[in-house]
């Protein structure tokens, strides 16, 4: 089995409705089994777009609900709220991706870190996990998931960018880390690193289309069916098969979201 536990299959991106579930069948055909579609990253609507993916496709699409630190500048109580009830849905498996941005710092800092503690907040309150974007937090990021107690209800650093020393420092508190296509790039030494030494039940596989997409797509708008591109990779690194990698990744994917 193979699933990408991370993609943003928004209809704004890949040309509506019909772009979306095209998508989706090329993925299938690719042999990619199930997909995590992300409604966090256009704005509170991509919440409810991601639900209505999943509902269209409920054998092969989940979805996760959040808003991005990018986007935190748009929260207000009322939004929030209105946002986290929709993780009540039984398509949502997670809350997020959310964290802290501090390359782009799209929106002020204190409000990044606002909303995302609202965010762990409500997913413990929950019992459901999260999923993570840190860039360039230096540490606050992990500080603030500590604090929250988030790791009792599972924390997965999505895009995982970070060195062996920095996931060791995840994975040593339970998390999860997911590898995107960035695995192929000329300059991804440092994630190739990372895919060989997580613990394999550690390990998930991602595309974040539409971006990153992986060699030997590049340039190409990224979708789901290009995660097999990362599985060879990581498989290759990792010096194992590439269909018991595809597997043990499904494996921690279905138990990191409770996806029977
Ligand atoms: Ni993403």
């Amino acid at each position: 089995m193979l699933i990408d536990s991370h993609c943003h299959l928004d209809p704004t991106v890949f040309g509506g409705d019909d772009g979306v579930d095209d998508a989706i069948a090329r993925a299938r055909a690719a042999g990619v089994d199930r997909m995590v579609t992300i409604g966090s990253g256009y704005g509170f609507e991509s919440a409810e777009r991601a639900l209505a993916v999943a509902r269209r496709h409920p054998e092969t699409v989940r979805a996760s609900v959040g808003l991005h630190p990018h986007d935190a500048k748009l929260a207000t109580d009322a939004s929030l709220a209105g946002l986290i009830a929709m993780a009540d849905a039984p398509e949502v498996l997670a809350l997020g991706e959310m964290g802290l941005d501090y390359h782009y710092d799209s929106s002020p800092r204190d409000q990044q870190r606002h909303v995302f503690r609202v965010q762990l907040r409500a997913a413990r309150a929950r019992n459901l996990p999260v999923i993570i974007h840190d860039r360039e937090s230096a540490g606050e990021t992990l500080a603030i998931l500590d604090e929250e107690g988030a790791w009792e209800t599972g924390v997965l650093y999505h895009c995982y960018t970070g060195d062996v020393a920095a996931m060791e420092q995840i994975v040593g508190r339970g998390g999860y880390v997911s590898i995107p296509g960035i695995v192929t790039f000329k300059n991804g030494e440092t994630m190739r690193e990372v895919a060989a030494r997580a613990p394999a039940d550690r390990i998930l596989l991602e595309t974040d289309s539409p971006f990153l997409t992986p060699i030997p797509f590049r340039g190409k708008r990224n979708e789901p069916a290009f995660v097999t591109y990362v599985a060879q990779k990581v498989a290759e690194v990792r010096g194992v098969d590439v269909t018991a990698l595809a597997d043990q990744a499904a494996e921690n994917t279905r138990r990191f979201f409770r996806w029977a």
